[in-house]
């Protein structure tokens, strides 16, 4: 039997009002909140552990454990920042929930910002979208005035403000410590780590970080308990999550299923395959991590299985690619993307990136030489791991995942007369190779 969708978050999405608070509120929304003011804030962070959770922003760290980081009685302000910054290839599933149910992001930043003891939270949205920042900035006031947000909070003695700020388009922004910087005012530039947000993160205070999706799970945990959550997923990938399924499918959508699914099952919810598309490759969770083929259809979509599969879950946010797309032009469409969202701070990625591009463009106009193939393979491995931040090690995954399947079409982009293939751009990365 497929496994069913799980419309726990996307529950009420075609109601014509889910993203107001009466919406909210009808199906039992805000009635978290005095059962989470009711406890004490430990006992929501271990409640959050229990859960297994895991972060919903691509690195899939355990939110219960990220929030107990945060120093207690240490005298500093503490605080929460909603990354909602979603600029990744293929992301397309924070701003859907933003738009369709603001509020369950916002009474979980309340319920968050109680267990953390913060006082302060933001919502740093990506700033090429007006209409969910105009939504989420609307869900907040709505919370203030009916008392949810503001001074003494239904009487609790707890105390919350929260702002709704705009990036500026910077796919850099998305990386939380650049981010803060981006918050602080400054050129949004990642930070070096250690220290971590949770111990020096906004205004060097402790700074829980987390992805719009992972805050709003809360309420729903909050209200129905562990056991509720981890009857969804695996031991290792408990809980149910959103998947933006884009591509070559019938009805490209958001689809909420327990973790575990299939890319099979959820192709076929998407309506399947395009009429006279045939699958030829997909990625799980955006370009940044290895894409996978039709062999891979049956696997779990778990943290666990895709790591297995030697690629990752990322943000579950899987495209689908048919045959008649080449994988050679997807790959360099990807790298003049790194390229370009590259702050420049260090020189694997910023030079890096910009060396693959280039060789990558002269595969995709047939010229390539096939020697250059293991220079783009060698700039990855100098990319990887080197990097001051994970945007390096995104760069370096699309084209040694792509020669693992599809080494025959780059080599289909090799020049075939060897004269006239004087490459400048791989003669410039042999000349700075012979230097090192
Ligand atoms: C280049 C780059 C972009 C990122 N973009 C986002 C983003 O848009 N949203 C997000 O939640 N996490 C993003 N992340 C991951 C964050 O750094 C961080 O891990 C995440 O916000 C933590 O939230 P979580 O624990 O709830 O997953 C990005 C990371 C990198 C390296
Ligand atoms: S890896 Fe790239 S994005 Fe990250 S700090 Fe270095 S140059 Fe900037």
């Amino acid at each position: 039997m497929a496994t069913p969708l799980t419309p726990i978050l996307t529950a009420h999405w075609d109601d014509p009002d889910s993203f107001t608070i009466d919406g909210y509120s009808r199906h039992g929304g805000y009635d978290a909140l005095p059962k989470a003011l009711a406890m004490e804030p430990d006992a929501v962070i271990g409640l959050v552990k229990d859960t297994g959770l895991r972060g919903r922003g691509g690195a899939g760290f355990p939110t219960g454990l990220k929030w107990s980081f945060v120093p207690q009685n240490d005298g500093k302000p503490h605080y929460l920042v909603v990354n909602a910054d979603e600029s990744e290839p293929g992301a397309c599933k924070d701003m859907p929930l933003l738009m369709a149910n603001p509020h369950a992001l916002v009474e979980g930043i309340i319920i968050t910002c109680y267990a953390i003891r913060a006082r302060h939270a933001f919502i740093y949205v990506r700033g090429e979208v007006p209409h969910a920042i105009r939504r989420v900035a609307a869900a907040v006031r709505e919370a203030y005035q009916a008392g949810h947000i503001g001074t003494n909070i239904h009487g609790s003695g707890f105390d919350l403000d929260v702002v709704v700020h705009s990036g500026a388009g910077a796919y850099i922004c998305g990386e939380e410590t650049a981010l803060l910087d981006s918050l602080e005012g400054r050129r949004g530039q990642p930070r070096l780590k250690p220290p971590f947000p949770a111990v020096a993160g906004l205004y060097a205070s402790p700074t829980v970080v987390n992805n719009v999706e992972t805050i709003s799970n809360i309420p729903y945990i909050i209200r129905n308990g562990v056991d509720w959550f981890r009857q969804f997923g695996t031991e290792k990938s408990p809980g149910f999550k959103l998947f933006s399924v884009s591509g070559h499918v019938r009805n490209p959508g958001v689809y909420e299923a327990p973790l575990g699914i299939t890319m099979r099952e959820l192709i076929d919810y998407a309506g399947g395959m395009r009429e006279g598309s045939e699958l030829k490759f997909w990625v799980p969770g955006g370009s940044s991590v290895p894409m996978l083929t039709a062999e891979h259809l049956d696997l779990p979509m778990t943290y666990e299985a895709m790591a297995e599969a030697g690629t990752m879950l990322g943000t579950a946010t899987p495209m689908v690619f048919d045959q008649t797309v080449s994988v050679v032009k997807t790959v360099t469409r990807w790298l003049e993307f790194y390229k370009h969202e590259s702050c420049g701070k260090c020189t694997p990625c910023r030079e890096g990136t910009s060396w693959m591009t280039g060789l990558l463009e002269t595969f995709e106009a047939g010229h390539g030489q096939e020697s250059d193939l293991q220079i783009i393979d060698d700039i990855c491995h100098q990319i990887a791991g080197r990097s001051f931040c994970a945007l390096g090690d995104a760069a370096a995954t699309p084209f040694p995942g792509a020669m693992k399947y599809f080494r025959d079409e780059f080599v289909a982009g090799t020049h075939t007369s060897a004269d006239d293939a004087f490459n400048p751009v791989a003669s410039t990365v042999l000349a700075g190779a012979s230097t090192r």
